[in-house]
């Protein structure tokens, strides 16, 4: 366990929290949730005091320009985000803090989120990312210590799912009964190769992605050298450009524990075949380029 950033981070916290999240997270690495419990003592007028903390998570080589974003889930608990950029490739692999926080709640079974604060304006992408959230009518969204704003006021004339004739929202989305196949007959596999617990819950993740308008449900599993692993799920936006690939959203959390890409040993990719889309050659430009990964793949259907 590796709590470097974490207890760096941790510094930027009022006292009383601070031994409060060190005890939080003791035991096991920091998961960039803040505990309803520990959320539920600090006053509104405090919540973008938390912003500097999440902005330590940032991982920014090509613009030294970090973020931080903090959600309120309908739970009541904290989600940090924070931007990550990756030397060498293209910016649009990158991930918004806003993004990153929202990516957080979503995986962590919440079932919406009311509140949003960022320590930068929220750029047109992200506004376009959040149009794609259930119940986004009803978000409010601070600036630094500037007055919240309902989110509709930040984005007039959007575009959005229904526009594409989708009636799902990112939260409330339906889950999926994918399967493990073995091609070419599309057959059910047995048992699969590797630990068996592990390729089952990274396809249960797949089961709960986002897709709805081209049906790629999938999801991505990393492991750390110390066994530890990270699943992200692929979420899907209608403007497309700001949909969110699984592999960014494993390792949006990944940072949160404290890991980078240099970590992980292992990359597994569960994924639909047979869609309009696929993803697996831009997973492996990022994986083979800042790691010499090998991607495993899973198929589904
Ligand atoms: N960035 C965010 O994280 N959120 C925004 O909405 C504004 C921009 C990040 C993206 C990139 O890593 C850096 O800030 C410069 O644009
Ligand atoms: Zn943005």
């Amino acid at each position: 366990m590796n709590n470097d950033v974490f207890n760096q981070a941790v510094k930027h916290l009022a006292e009383p929290i601070q031994a409060q999240m060190h005890q939080a997270f003791a035991q096991h690495p920091f998961s960039g949730q803040i505990p309803a419990s520990i959320m539920a003592q600090l006053l509104p007028a405090q919540l973008p005091s938390l912003l500097p903390f999440a902005a330590c998570f940032a991982v920014t080589p090509v613009s030294d320009f970090n973020v931080g974003a903090l959600v309120v889930g309908n739970s009541g608990a904290g989600y940090i985000g924070a931007n990550l950029e990756f030397a060498g490739q293209a910016l649009g692999q990158s991930v918004h803090a806003e993004q990153a926080a929202i990516n957080n709640a979503w995986l962590a079974q919440e079932t919406g989120i009311k509140q949003l604060f960022v320590n930068a304006s929220p750029c047109g992408h992200c506004r376009q990312f959040i149009r794609e959230v259930a119940g986004q009518e009803a978000l409010t969204v601070q600036v630094l210590s500037q007055p919240d704003r309902p989110f509709a006021e930040l984005l007039p004339d959007s575009f959005g799912p229904q526009d594409l004739g989708n009636q799902q929202a990112l939260f409330q989305q339906p889950t999926q009964c994918f399967v493990a196949v073995d091609e070419p007959n599309g057959e059910p596999v047995g048992e699969p190769i590797g630990s068996p617990a592990q390729y089952q819950a990274i396809i249960a993740e797949a089961n709960l992605s986002y897709a709805p308008y081209t049906g790629y449900y999938h999801s991505l599993g990393l492991q750390t050298h110390d066994e530890q692993w990270f699943i992200g799920r692929y979420s899907e936006n209608a403007a497309y450009n700001p949909s969110l690939p699984a592999l960014q959203s494993a390792l949006s959390q990944l940072r949160f524990a404290g890991y980078g890409l240099g970590d992980v040993k292992t990359a597994v990719l569960a994924h639909r075949v047979g869609q309009k889309i696929d993803m697996t050659n831009q997973y492996k430009t990022l994986l083979t380029q800042l790691n010499q990964l090998e991607l495993t793949v899973i198929k589904l259907n």
